[in-house]
């Protein structure tokens, strides 16, 4: 069992608010341990983790597959840097591109590094195809993004993203991003023009609050794309890998986007980040055909990292995990569903697969907390969204269990 360590929790952060800056709000917890779905802290709790740490613990903790792939590689080769060719990355790439995505893969380590490579590969893109009014040649560039979208914190995602609180401060921003409401493909039409090269989009919004588009959005980005010759970016870095019941969040609707990127759940806990697009895109990135290096990261693919991924991916597929994701998430929402019918605190349920989202009539972080104080791990998002995504290995009784305490929580408030 978990045996109390020798500093308590306000030990240490004493020291971490004397060495580490302070960017995240984080509970007065300090976790020492973790296993399937349960994390332990240093004074010896355990907490049920519904959350899996923002999605990237898509396998619950330490899960003995990954944790062998990760030993095993360290063991052998951990990185011999991009001149060379490794097997874990060509692991990795195929299994995309075998689980519906066909294209070819860059790597890099978060959703952010994805998202990047993502923007200036359509960059390329719009520069080898530029509109008929395009003045000097510069290329098309501008990609229309969505509000209450969530890109990543870098220069080139933060613009990207369409929520103002990421953004603001840090002014002028990268040129080039239009912003329209998720969910409406007409408004994307009409602000298509000629300088327009992308179309970026959450093929489930997660930051957002865990929204799902009616079945006729995404369908309908793909063919303004086809028409306009834009790219389609799916930032799939919530959705991919199972999260929402299919292998990508994009299959729900049976289109194919140009661009797809993931990071979170893909590395199974360890940073990894991926940019696949289709066909002749990826040509552009292509170092031998474009006379030199276009893109890379020196760390991007190191072997521990791919051998992580590819245990991922080789589990989902051998346990059926999609199928159980697809199972475990609507018997959860069913539940919710009957636990709160006449619930006034209840706004809505919604979700796919294993997100789900709890929309309340008032804040969710009071919520949260005690439902970290009752030792289950959920999350907050957008003031009133209560956010669940456990891990894919999830079993019933855990939901049950971790049910039982939130419904009762919103029951009384
Ligand atoms: C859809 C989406 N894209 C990109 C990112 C950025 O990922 P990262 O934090 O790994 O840079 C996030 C993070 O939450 C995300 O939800």
């Amino acid at each position: 069992m978990n045996k109390p360590h020798a500093e308590t929790s306000d030990q240490i952060i004493q020291r971490h608010d004397a060495y580490l800056i302070n960017c995240y709000p984080r509970y007065r917890a300090t976790m020492v341990r973790g296993e399937g779905c349960y994390l332990y802290d240093n004074q010896g709790a355990h907490y049920l983790d519904l959350f899996a740490g923002f999605g990237a613990g898509l396998l619950g903790h330490c899960h003995p597959d990954v944790v062998t792939a990760i030993t095993t590689q360290a063991q052998t080769l951990l990185h011999p840097g991009n001149l060379f060719h490794t097997e874990p990355q060509t692991l990795v790439a195929e299994a995309i591109a075998r689980h519906g995505f066909a294209g070819r893969s860059f790597f890099c380590h978060s959703g952010a590094d994805a998202n990047e490579a993502a923007l200036k590969l359509a960059r390329l893109y719009g520069k080898a195809k530029p509109g008929s009014q395009d003045p000097a040649n510069g290329g098309r560039f501008k990609v229309i993004c969505t509000y209450q979208s969530f890109h990543g914190r870098t220069f080139g995602t933060m613009p990207a993203t369409g929520q103002s609180t990421v953004a603001r401060r840090f002014e002028p921003h990268l040129p080039g991003f239009v912003h329209v409401p998720y969910n409406d493909a007409e408004a994307v039409a009409a602000c298509i023009d000629d300088q327009t090269v992308a179309v970026m989009a959450e093929p489930l919004q997660g930051e957002g609050g865990v929204i799902v588009p009616d079945d006729a959005y995404l369908p309908a980005l793909r063919s303004l794309c086809d028409r306009h010759d834009l790219l389609l970016i799916c930032d799939e870095v919530w959705t991919g890998c199972g999260r929402t019941g299919q292998w990508f969040g994009h299959q729900h609707w049976n289109i194919e986007p140009d661009i797809m990127t993931l990071a979170k759940g893909v590395g199974g806990g360890l940073p990894v980040g991926v940019m696949c697009a289709r066909g002749k895109l990826a040509d552009y990135f292509d170092c031998a055909l474009q006379d030199g290096v276009v893109h890379a990261s020196t760390l991007g693919g190191n072997c521990a990292s791919m051998a992580a991924s590819a245990a991922v991916l080789a589990v989902i597929e051998r346990d059926g995990l999609i199928d159980h994701a697809r199972k475990m998430g609507q018997y959860a929402r069913d539940r919710l569903a009957k636990a709160f019918l006449d619930c006034k605190n209840i706004k809505s349920i919604r979700g796919l697969g294993l997100f789900i989202g709890i929309e309340l009539n008032q804040p969710a972080k009071p919520v949260v907390e005690q439902c970290m104080a009752a030792g289950i791990l959920v999350n907050a998002a957008q003031q009133s969204i209560i956010r669940l995504a456990p891990p894919l290995v999830v079993n019933q009784n855990q939901l049950d269990v971790g049910l039982d305490v939130l419904e009762a929580l919103i029951r009384k408030l």
